[in-house]
């Protein structure tokens, strides 16, 4: 994917887009950035400034307004190899599903649908509603690839760092990019001794807790 489209909404999870940026301008892939006001809201909460600036500087990427429709974003006949949204609201997630192209986030996404180029949305919110789990739906019956932020565990992560890296991975899989953000599953190690609850507290065996692997 060369100048991918990296859009931030007001999801929790700021993070999960300035790391997906941050792999991509060291990729020299000249992502386009757009920021929703909601998306800069949140990050200034999370991460202490809503200005990409701040986090990235200002070399190796193009931040476009979220209010100029006149961007090339906003055409199909401008080039782009396809769409993250990351983290993407439940808000932006079901103007997307319902073509409401209201500002440069939503227009971006419905041109990639519109050109067949690659989508991402990444939503976080939980519990799900029925409205947002049915939006959901709609956008894989079309095409877009849905990527929960929910990290998985198995990776043993340490730090929030590696959480992010998690699902940032994930997004970067998708995207046919290569990277090394975790490391990936390759099969369960072999045991000698049953797997059993108390081992995982460090605890001795107690008969009753055992349970067989299989
Ligand atoms: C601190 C904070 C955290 C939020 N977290 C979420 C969230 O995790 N998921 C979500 O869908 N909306 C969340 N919201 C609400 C969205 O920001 C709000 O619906 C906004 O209108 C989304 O606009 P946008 O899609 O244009 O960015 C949060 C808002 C704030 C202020």
């Amino acid at each position: 994917m060369n100048h991918p489209i990296v859009a931030i909404t007001g999801a929790s999870g700021s993070c999960y887009g300035i790391r997906l940026l941050e792999v991509l301008i060291s990729q020299g892939l000249e992502p386009y950035a757009v920021v929703s006001p909601a998306g800069r809201q949140v990050m200034a909460v999370e991460l202490g400034s809503g200005d990409l600036k701040d986090h990235l500087g200002a070399a190796g990427y193009r931040e476009e307004d979220v209010r100029d429709l006149a961007s090339p974003l906003a055409s199909g006949s401008f080039p782009t190899s396809g769409m993250v949204i990351i983290p993407c609201s439940t808000g932006t997630l079901g103007s997307v599903a319902h073509g409401i192209s209201s500002n440069l986030i939503h227009r971006a996404a419905e041109v990639s649908l519109k050109e067949r180029r690659p989508l991402i949305v990444v939503p976080r919110e939980t519990p799900l509603s029925q409205i947002t789990l049915q939006n959901m739906l709609a956008l894989a019956q079309a095409g877009v690839h849905v990527v929960p932020a929910s990290p998985g565990f198995y990776h043993a992560p340490k730090e929030i760092g590696d959480l992010v890296d998690f699902v940032v991975g994930r997004v970067l899989d998708l995207m046919k990019i290569p990277h090394q953000l975790s490391k990936r599953w390759t099969g369960l190690p072999s045991f000698d001794a049953p797997f059993t609850l108390s081992q995982s507290k460090g605890e001795p065996l107690a008969q009753d807790d055992r349970c067989d692997r299989d």
